[in-house]
């Protein structure tokens, strides 16, 4: 090794280091990824020290678990590179360095291959702040050529995390997690929808047996992309582990510049939660750009009414929706066109004048009067063939015509300016003519073709309207979460996590979506008694307080609600409201709780001072009383005031006397975190709401 020139570089904050080396000018290697080293240390002697020994049976030098691993070095895994020029012949370029520029909190190296007129360029920034990782790949060519694959700047994760955490997921319940050994041979996840996909959120955990929310090591990943990706995670014959991320494979026109989606990355010493605030965190304060504040309560009428619109039934509506203390109307699918239901319409984006025969502004106005903003639900990239956009432009669609219809519809080409141009102008006109400050904007199917110009093409659109639309917000939906990825929420400011409002799954949907997710920009509705999707009947106080934890919002028809029901329901929408400057600031720290039968969660604020814990009894546990709940994140020395904030719900089944049943508490945090808080017992799919203030 002695011999080998070598470079080095080091990304450092107070949490990591990415220390990277080029040996003999060839493509760098992450030689140490993990917590912050020392200043001074010697990176030289790092490089040096990475290197492995070389044993019979392998070839003489260990080829660079590198950035992009090579097929020219012999690389014995999946490389980061498939190429081919336009004559189908591979092409396996051997990279060295070129330039590099180093700017505060990041750096941009440049490699070359001269021979073949490629240049691979990573972009490589720590994140002041967040401390995340965003890494990206760019390869450039003289030549057109076909990139089969093309991976985001590869990771080494290291031998001693055992296990990985995947991210699998349906309608109705995204946000999946599977906990898998790390094991010989390579995991791989092509995601082929075209979309983020419910089935396919882009995120890895890399972790160990015993990391749990609160302690352990992990080393988590997202790939800031919607039109689908690609994750291999490899463990190679001679022990090393890689990590790969990029567009779904295939995905790529042929042509001269290839860029990945950015990878965020980050190494946490402090468990689940440790990588999660840094996520959260990243979307609240660096991605998300323009929400209202505070964040309104959304009142949505898509489970109300579904197509039916009738303005009269709707000002009613919204009447009683103000009532209950909503801020924002969203007027959902069925305004357009002749949509009387979901064979029909969709390309049509004209107000239909049978439901509407003054167009919105009656309705619009009604709701501004009430002291609600207005918003409107498109979805844009769709068509139906029962439309008159589709009779004009058969043309515009995208894939086969023969191709499966996804919920009646077709997919317009959003690669064609023409198509984007109409798009524009339609909805353009929309928001031009009417007071509205919101979209929902919605994507109901998997695409026929996999083409990565479908979401660059739905990117463009959004940037445009953005631009000249400035004041008006977009939710992501795409059947509840089927696009939710840093690269839409880049462009929005709020997703629409699933189509289950049934208080119990969304529970289990939030807590792990919030692996990622803050609350700010996670929308979560208390849904109508006999909750549609799943057929469950679910008392208000357990779907009130779970939409309370995210951004919170009704979609009910308000009307079917008891009077007792909407005062309970008015009254936790008073203390979110009363909470949510601070909430929806706050980090999500899940809590490891023994019993599965339950889901916690704690929200602290950013100061620290201010904490909320909510804690939901999915089903009924096996042992008879609730185990205590610890808590994390305090300062162990100072003292916090504990309140039951539904004590009054306490069964008249539990009959002993834990204290927070008939007063607050005064505790250390030394004793919250390591003892715990002692609850009443309770009724199975119930939850207990506790806020705590450091004194
Ligand atoms: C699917 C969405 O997820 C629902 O919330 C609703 O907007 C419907 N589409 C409307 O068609």
């Amino acid at each position: 090794m002695s011999n080998q020139a070598v470079k080095t570089w080091h990304l450092r904050d107070d949490h990591q280091s990415l220390v990277l080396a080029s040996f003999d000018n060839r493509l760098p290697e992450a030689v140490y990824w993990g917590p912050a080293l020392p200043a001074g240390e010697n990176l030289e002697t790092l490089a040096a020290a990475s290197l492995m020994d070389v044993a019979p049976g392998m070839v003489d030098r260990n080829a660079g678990l590198s950035l992009c691993p090579e097929a020219s070095e012999t690389f014995p895994g999946q490389t980061g590179l498939a190429a081919r020029n336009l004559a189908g012949d591979v092409l396996a370029p051997a990279f060295r360095f070129e330039s590099e520029a180093v700017t505060e909190d990041g750096l941009t190296l440049v490699f070359a291959d001269r021979d073949l007129e490629l240049n691979l360029v990573f972009d490589l920034v720590l994140t002041p702040g967040t401390s995340l990782l965003k890494l990206q790949t760019r390869l450039e060519s003289a030549n057109e050529i076909t990139v089969d694959w093309l991976a985001a700047p590869v990771l080494p994760v290291p031998a001693h995390t055992g296990e990985m955490i995947e991210f699998s997921g349906r309608w109705c319940s995204e946000f999946l997690t599977r906990r898998l050994p790390f094991s010989p041979g390579a995991r791989m996840r092509d995601n082929r929808t075209g979309r983020t996909d419910h089935a396919h959120f882009p995120g890895l955990i890399v972790c160990n047996a015993a990391t749990r929310n609160t302690s352990g090591e992990a080393y988590a990943f997202h790939y800031g992309w919607s039109g689908g990706h690609r994750m291999v995670a490899e463990e190679l014959a001679d022990g090393r582990r890689q990590v790969q991320f990029g567009h779904a494979s295939a995905s790529l026109p042929k042509g001269l510049h290839f860029d990945t989606a950015p990878l965020y990355a980050t190494y946490a010493a402090a468990g689940l939660n440790g990588a999660a605030v840094r996520f959260q965190r990243h979307v609240r304060d660096h991605l998300v750009k323009g929400a209202k504040s505070p964040r309104p309560v959304h009142y949505n009428c898509w489970e109300a009414v579904y197509f039916k619109h009738d303005p009269e039934e709707l000002k009613a509506i919204a009447d009683r929706a103000a009532g209950l203390g909503a801020e924002r109307f969203v007027l959902d699918d069925g305004w357009f066109g002749r949509r009387d239901d979901d064979t029909t319409s969709l390309g049509d984006w004209v107000i239909d004048r049978r439901k509407w025969p003054d167009g919105l502004t009656p309705l619009i106005d009604h709701v501004k009067s009430l002291g609600l903003q207005f918003g409107i639900w498109f979805e844009p990239e769709m068509v139906n063939e029962d439309s008159d956009l589709f009779r004009a432009h058969p043309e515009w669609v995208l894939g086969p015509i023969g191709q499966i219809r996804g919920r009646q519809q077709l997919v317009l080409d959003m690669s064609r300016q023409e198509v984007r141009d109409y798009l524009y102008d339609r909805i353009a006109d929309v928001l031009a003519n009417n007071d509205i400050g919101y979209i929902k904007w919605d994507h109901n199917r998997v695409l026929p073709v996999i083409d990565s110009r479908q979401a660059e093409g739905f990117y463009a659109l959004v940037d445009r309207l953005r631009e000249d639309f400035p004041h008006v917000e977009i939710e992501s939906c795409s059947s509840g979460g089927g696009r939710i990825d840093f690269g839409v929420l880049e462009r929005t400011h709020r997703v629409w996590l699933s189509d289950s409002n049934d208080a119990l799954e969304r529970q289990r949907i939030q807590h792990d979506a919030a692996l990622f997710l803050p609350a700010s920009v996670t929308g979560s509705h208390v849904g109508p008694r006999h909750c549609h999707t799943s057929g469950r009947t679910i008392d208000i106080r357990l779907r009130a307080w779970t939409a309370a934890q995210r951004h919170m919002g009704f979609e009910m028809d308000p009307r079917e609600l008891t009077d007792a029901e909407a005062d309970i329901l008015r009254e936790v929408t008073g203390w979110w409201k009363a909470n949510r400057d601070w909430m929806m600031q706050a980090d999500i720290l899940r809590l490891d709780c023994p019993d599965p039968a339950i889901i916690a969660e704690q929200q602290l604020s950013q100061d620290g001072r201010e904490f909320a814990v909510f804690v939901a009894l999915a089903r009924t546990s096996d042992q008879i009383l609730p185990r205590p709940i610890r808590l994390t994140g305090l300062d162990p020395e100072a003292r916090y005031a504990i309140t039951l904030v539904n004590r009054d719900e306490a069964p008249r089944l539990s009959r002993g006397a834990p204290l927070l049943k008939s007063r607050d508490l005064e505790v250390s945090g030394q004793y919250l975190m390591s003892h715990g808080l002692t609850l009443p017992w309770r009724f199975p799919e119930t939850i207990w709401v506790l806020k705590g203030e450091k004194i």
